[in-house]
């Protein structure tokens, strides 16, 4: 019996496939690898090259694989680009998920676990979120996790699907022996831009507003580290294998820290003065991001390990230090 991860090529996805290969579980990975690398994907995992969009593809796949769980990446996930092309998040997210679940429903595979977002609540009501806090997206990208939930309920309501959606908060850091790590392209994630200068390729970093309602006026959020993400899957997956109610699951480490804070912990970890220059809010920035996630550790018996920040950025150094070009050396 076999694990399949959607979206294994990517950012979560690689590090998820790797710890269930750690773990000792068969892993099958299929991505489309339109943003994710093969060379992210473990060698001990079988790997398909396909779009969850494409039916024959995901067909094949269930018929070849005996799979018994699916974890589901495959998405698209940046946020400035979900305003400006919306049309391509419905496309990806909500028509592939459909894709999937049809041919899953078709094969008899019930069981599923999925990447949702704190971007499905918005401007948050108060912090700690807790989950049965008022959801109201304020970007696309949002709004398609939003629905992807929604989707799987209803599917689950009329053929038995049963499944766990897990909303992360800020991801970050690298495989600890720096084995894979973040490579996006573009990026726009806080922490690979902040180690971005240290590393010459950019001469400084950029603060996206200093007069939000916080005590340095910089914007709060919850980093976590993508290890520990990668164990809540396998955690959310063998819950449902035990019989697990469909549930939905914050994933942070309940401490915040503000843009300068990161700032001055990149400093110490890298040893380099990293210049930072103030300039306006970045458009649909929550002032503070921080999660509750007492039901995760209660119901699937989370424990974050690496949930400093120095570790956090020093995993993602290491990272960045030993790939300076991400994944292309691999290529070549
Ligand atoms: N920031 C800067 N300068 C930069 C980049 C980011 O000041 O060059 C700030 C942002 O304004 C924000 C914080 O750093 O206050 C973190 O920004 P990121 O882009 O790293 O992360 P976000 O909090 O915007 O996004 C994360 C996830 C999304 C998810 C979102 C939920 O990456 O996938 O949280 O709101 F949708």
């Amino acid at each position: 019996m076999s694990i399949l991860v959607l979206g294994g090529a990517g950012y979560i996805g690689s590090h998820t496939a790797l710890a269930l290969v750690k773990a000792g579980r068969d892993v099958v990975v299929a991505d489309n690898l339109e943003t994710g690398f093969r060379a992210a994907v473990p060698d001990a995992a079988r790997f398909y090259e396909g779009d969850i969009r494409d039916r024959a593809f995901v067909d094949r796949l269930l018929e070849q694989e005996n799979i018994d769980g699916v974890i589901h990446f495959a998405a698209n996930s940046q946020v400035g680009e979900s305003m400006v092309k919306p049309l391509k998040y419905y496309d990806n997210n909500l028509c592939g998920t459909k894709t999937l679940l049809e041919s899953m429903v078709a094969h008899g595979v019930d069981k599923i676990v999925f990447s949702s977002t704190a971007a499905t609540y918005g401007e948050p009501e108060r912090v700690p979120i807790l989950e049965t806090d008022r959801t109201c997206p304020t970007n696309c990208y949002g709004e398609t996790k939003l629905a992807m939930e929604h989707m799987m309920k209803w599917v689950s309501a009329a053929h038995g699907l049963h499944f766990v959606a897990l909303r992360y908060f800020n991801a970050c850091g690298a495989e600890p022996d720096a084995s894979i790590g973040e490579a996006h392209n573009p990026e726009t994630h806080l922490i690979p831009l902040i180690l971005q200068v240290p590393q010459g390729k950019r001469s400084h970093i950029s603060v996206f507003g200093k007069d939000y309602p916080t005590p340095d006026g910089t914007c709060i959020r919850d980093y976590i580290h993508v290890c520990d993400l990668a164990q809540a899957h396998i955690l959310a997956l063998d819950y449902l294998m035990q019989g697990g109610q469909n549930d939905v699951f914050n994933l942070g480490n309940g401490v915040g820290f503000s843009v300068l804070e990161v700032l001055e912990e990149a400093r110490r970890v890298t040893g380099h003065p990293i210049p930072a220059k103030i300039e306006d809010r970045r458009a649909g920035d929550p002032a503070q991001l921080i999660a509750s996630s007492d039901k995760a550790k209660t119901v699937l018996g989370w424990k974050p390990e690496y949930d400093s920040l120095q570790t956090i950025i020093e995993t993602a150094w290491a990272w960045h230090q030993s790939h300076p070009t991400g994944y292309e050396q691999e290529r070549g």
